[in-house]
């Protein structure tokens, strides 16, 4: 049985990831989207909500699971018993940071591969930063994020600024 993490901090998750754990799962028999606690980051939704909003957008994929995690990935990665690490790659600009962070964890573990999928070029500009962005904004959210992921930021940011 061969397992894929695709480890992100997913706040909120989008249609780029989704696309990358679809092209992923064709590949290996189970991708567990490990979602990372990553307080420095300072998440908009707390670990829970990133990860039911997760487990809402992949719903309809099979062999996909979610899960919350914290803590080195290498480590949560062995404990799993998953034999390499997705990431998805959508432009020049995210290549020293991902290049950095596998090698990094390679180091940690030796034993370790990670793999980068291509995002679809149509998801190439999306970020969730970009994405909180536009919906703080009132923008239209139906592009680039599954539409109970949408009705959730939108009620997020209404929380904050009513
Ligand atoms: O979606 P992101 O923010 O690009 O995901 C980054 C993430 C969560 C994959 C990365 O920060 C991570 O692996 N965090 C866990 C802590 C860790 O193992 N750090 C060392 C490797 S960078």
């Amino acid at each position: 049985m061969l397992t894929g993490i695709y480890p992100g901090t997913f706040d909120p998750i989008t249609r780029g990831h989704t696309d990358v754990i679809a092209r992923s799962i064709r590949l290996v028999d189970r991708i567990i989207v490990a979602v990372a606690l990553n307080p420095g980051k300072e998440p908009l939704f707390d670990l829970a909500d990133r990860v039911e909003l997760a487990k809402i957008a992949t719903q309809d994929l099979a062999g996909v699971e979610v899960e919350p995690f914290e803590g080195l990935l290498v480590e949560y990665v062995k404990n799993r018993g998953a034999q390499a690490i997705i990431r998805g790659l959508r432009a020049v600009s995210d290549f020293e940071h991902e290049f950095q962070m596998a090698l990094l964890n390679r180091k940690l573990d030796s034993n370790l591969e990670t793999l980068f999928l291509m995002a679809s070029e149509e998801y190439s500009y999306l970020t969730s930063s970009m994405v909180k962005e536009v919906a703080s904004l009132g923008g239209p959210l139906h592009d680039f994020l599954h539409p109970e992921v949408a009705q959730r930021l939108t009620a997020r940011l209404h929380a904050f600024r009513p």
